[in-house]
């Protein structure tokens, strides 16, 4: 994604981060030498001087649980005037799932430990949002996928996405949920 932005606006500094260090080293290696990479974690508050007009946070928002936390996390690393978009599966059913599961065919511990497919819903999202005193608004957009997005499902990884048509909608759908995806739109002011 941040070559695709790198291309469209090429007089941007771009930035990308991630916790996982393997991850940055690839990114570095597959994407254009003018994005910088660090290693950063969302679960604490920034500890850089850096502070982006536009921060862009795909698929890990559903991991956590304390989500007042980590839009405050996300308004550390944002500039005065800034804007925050959240992408992920979120719940238009006013319904909040905390899921734990274990995937047997891939389980390390044999317990049922793994998680990182909570889906918060927007009705809950918007109550927190409007405690937050920093975001000045909000906006829940739907992410509409095009329907020449075909991706299939991998037998061997029943957590991987694959596309389904409900419908007429294209969405995506793993082992644990269906998804109804969102941009969630910040709006910061501090
Ligand atoms: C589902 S992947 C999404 C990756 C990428 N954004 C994309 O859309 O392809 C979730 C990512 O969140 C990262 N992640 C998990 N916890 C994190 C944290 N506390 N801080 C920063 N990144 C984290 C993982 O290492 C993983 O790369």
């Amino acid at each position: 994604m941040l070559n695709y932005l790198y291309g469209k606006f090429p007089n941007c500094n771009f930035y990308g981060s991630d916790i996982i260090p393997q991850s940055i080293q690839l990114a570095k290696e597959k994407t254009n030498d003018s994005i910088e990479y660090f290693v950063d974690d969302i679960t604490k508050k920034n500890d850089t001087q850096l502070k982006c007009d536009v921060i862009i946070s795909v698929g890990v928002f559903q991991i956590y649980e304390d989500i007042n936390s980590l839009i405050q996390n996300y308004i550390s690393r944002t500039n005065e005037d800034g804007y925050i978009l959240i992408e992920g599966p979120f719940s238009e059913y006013g319904v909040d799932v905390n899921i734990t599961y274990r995937d047997n065919k891939n389980t390390k511990s044999g317990l049922i430990d793994q998680g990182g497919w909570n889906v918060w819903s927007l009705m809950h999202l918007e109550s927190q949002l409007k405690e937050i005193q920093e975001v000045e608004s909000y906006e829940f957009i739907p992410v509409n996928f095009p329907d020449d997005l075909q991706i299939g499902y991998k037998k061997e990884d029943p957590l991987r996405s694959w596309t389904v048509n409900i419908d007429g909608k294209n969405k995506f759908v793993n082992a644990l949920i269906l998804q109804d995806h969102y941009i969630i739109k910040l709006k910061v002011s501090q």
